[in-house]
């Protein structure tokens, strides 16, 4: 089993990553939650049905006494009504601020158990067990939890990190295939801002990494320890980590302009698209660098451009929550694996995405 640590400011923990890792479970759960006698298992629908059973199974042959909260799987179930049903259930079982919450399924998933754990008696721990390739390498990792509320996706939450993350990489078999892609999104991106060795594994293995178990295996490694990186240089989001935004501030605003219909990875990957051709247009990024990096998005089934008009994505960004005081951060790449944050005013950020 591969293993990163995460040194964020406010806690320290393992990422543990392999085929086979939930079968660690009870014995990990054991050291990082000592004291701990109670075990609440969130998961949704479909995942539920797949893996549930083996994840209780090595919690209460371990002693621990676990009860479930299962909710209807999809995005829009990630609100504040599922979250006061976790906090319920605890409250039945007797949970004490030793015991704690594990998080089985996709990002919807680990940001709620990370949210409910956040907040039930003022905190309680929370093991991660990510399932999709998305929160594998990217919700997992890193402490932002929390929910939609009609005006916006992860308006409410809290940074709370994890005391444990196990990604066992043999559940991303049952992934479905536009899933996965989705995932690619935030795999090319971190290629992008920071990790050229990822980057030029992506295009060597010409678009399929997912018939192989330990390449597969590798690159989950590589994303996280990415991640991993700019998380604990910068757990709140003050400076670097800012660079996970790449794509984003433009994918954002076609995601909600779409009523969330479009998946998020995706946007993000149409998002990654503009500005690349933009930072060329300004002449801050070199047409084949350029070219590459469209073409490993393209080789990933990920699309590169979007309809949406530079007017749109302006109106639409000055709304997000990502802006500060009147000036938006932008996340330039300038060179494969170097990305920079660059200050607009709506203005400038007009004229960089018009040209
Ligand atoms: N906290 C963070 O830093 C962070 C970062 C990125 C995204 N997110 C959040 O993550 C969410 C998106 O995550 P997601 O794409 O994993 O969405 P998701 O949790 O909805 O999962 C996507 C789909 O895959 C299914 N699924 C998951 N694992 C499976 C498996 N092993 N086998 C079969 N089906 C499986 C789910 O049931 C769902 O239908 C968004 O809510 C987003 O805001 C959070
Ligand atoms: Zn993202």
């Amino acid at each position: 089993m591969r293993s990163v640590h995460v040194r964020a400011a406010s806690k320290e923990y393992d990422v543990l990553i392999g085929k086979g890792a939930v079968s660690s479970l009870g014995t990990e759960a054991k050291k990082v939650c000592p004291g701990a006698l109670k075990a609440l298992v969130v998961s949704e629908t479909n995942v539920a049905g797949l893996y549930l059973d083996t994840v209780k199974k090595q919690l209460s042959e371990a002693g621990f006494e676990v009860s479930e909260y299962v909710f209807e799987a999809g995005e829009q179930h990630k609100n504040i009504n599922e979250i006061a049903g976790m906090w319920n259930k605890m409250a039945e079982a007797g949970f004490t601020r030793t015991d704690f919450v594990v998080g089985l399924g996709g990002g919807v998933t680990t940001d709620m158990a990370g949210f409910a754990a956040s907040t039930f008696l003022r905190g309680i721990k929370v093991i991660q067990l990510p399932t999709s390739l998305l929160a594998m390498v990217d919700a997992s990792v890193g402490g932002k939890t929390g929910i939609d509320i009609p005006m916006g996706k992860n308006q409410v939450g809290a940074f709370w990190q994890p005391s444990l993350v196990l990604e066992d990489t043999s559940f991303l078999k049952t992934l479905p295939d536009e899933v996965f892609t989705e995932g690619m999104g935030e795999v090319t991106k971190h290629a992008f801002i920071m990790d050229v060795e990822l980057f030029d594994k992506l295009e060597k293995a010409n678009g399929s990494i997912r018939d192989d178990e330990d390449l597969l295996e590798e690159i989950v490694y590589m994303n996280v320890a990415d991640k991993a990186s700019v998380v604990s240089e910068d757990e709140t989001d003050n400076g670097r980590r800012q660079t996970l935004n790449f794509g984003h501030t433009v994918g954002h605003v076609i995601e909600r302009d779409s009523g969330f219909t479009k998946p998020h990875g995706i946007c993000v990957a149409k998002g990654m698209g503009i500005v690349i051709d933009a930072c060329v247009r300004a002449g801050t990024l070199g047409s084949s660098e350029a070219q590459k990096m469209k073409d490993l998005l393209k080789l990933y089934k990920l699309p590169v451009s979007d309809e949406i008009t530079p007017e749109d994505i302006v109106k639409g960004a000055m709304n997000d929550k990502k802006k500060r005081g009147d000036t938006l951060s932008v996340i330039l790449v300038n060179k494969i694996g170097n990305a920079e944050i660059k200050k607009m005013t709506a203005e400038e950020f007009l004229k960089f995405l018009s040209a």
